[in-house]
């Protein structure tokens, strides 16, 4: 990491990034650690969760945009994370929070059940050799991690330039009970709320499709 970013995590992490005990892995969450959003954001609000935040482009801008709403980056890439707390800080954005952690364990233990309003995953990792595809996130079984995060009507949001991990996801999310779509036609429309970001714009030069899909989590029983 650069000499701002190493500052970033020393001066601005108390803030923005959260003290999440761990179980072996330094990324990992430990099973019994729970999060509790009022005493992290002073406040209850709806929480809105990025998975593979990135440079954190997106977060940051939607949470300078809805000071209402409280958001949460998940990334476990450390220059990533340094440079969301460096533009959030110069925004001058106070309601987001980041966990440097493998996503699925926030999802499946962290988060209190039913917890966030929405959760995002833009343009995650493609995994685009066919050795690899059993890597990508998501993939069967993923949809009961995210409903248990997400509240009754709650919206889980992807984009993605890669065709093939498209139909994926929309075949996996099809197939998840908890879920429903929330599009008409082929696709859903690109989501105001997403904002440009290298990826998509490396994907479109390469005269890629962007496939955006949103799955409502059906209501508990
Ligand atoms: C292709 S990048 C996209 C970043 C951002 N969403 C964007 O559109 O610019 C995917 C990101 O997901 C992160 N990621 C991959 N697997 C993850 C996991 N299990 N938990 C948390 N973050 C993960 C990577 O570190 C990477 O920053």
């Amino acid at each position: 990491m650069s000499e701002a970013q190493e500052r970033a995590f020393d001066e601005l992490a108390p803030h923005y990034l959260l003290d999440v005990p761990r179980d072996i892995a330094w990324t990992s969450v430990h099973p019994e650690a729970r999060m509790d959003p009022a005493a992290e954001y002073g406040r209850r609000a709806p929480l809105i969760v990025e998975i593979g935040s990135g440079q954190g482009h997106a977060i940051v801008s939607a949470a300078s945009a809805r000071p209402d709403d409280d958001f949460l980056a998940v990334e476990v890439f450390r220059a990533g994370l340094a440079r969301t707390m460096l533009d959030a800080d110069k925004a001058g954005v106070r309601n987001l929070r980041l966990i440097e952690a493998n996503a699925p364990e926030v999802l499946s233990t962290y988060l209190p059940e039913g917890g966030a309003a929405e959760v995002w995953i833009f343009f995650s990792d493609p995994w685009h050799k066919k050795r690899h595809t059993k890597r990508r996130l998501i993939r069967p079984g993923f949809g009961d991690a995210a409903a248990r995060a997400l509240a009754d009507g709650g919206l889980l949001r992807l984009a993605t330039d890669w065709e093939d991990y498209a139909l994926q996801m929309r075949e996996v999310l099809d197939a998840e009970p908890l879920f429903e779509r929330a599009f008409e036609g082929e696709w859903a429309a690109r989501f105001d709320g997403r904002v440009m970001t290298a990826f998509e714009r490396k994907g479109i030069a390469k005269g890629r499709e962007i496939r955006d899909l949103v799955y409502r989590r059906k209501h508990r029983a």
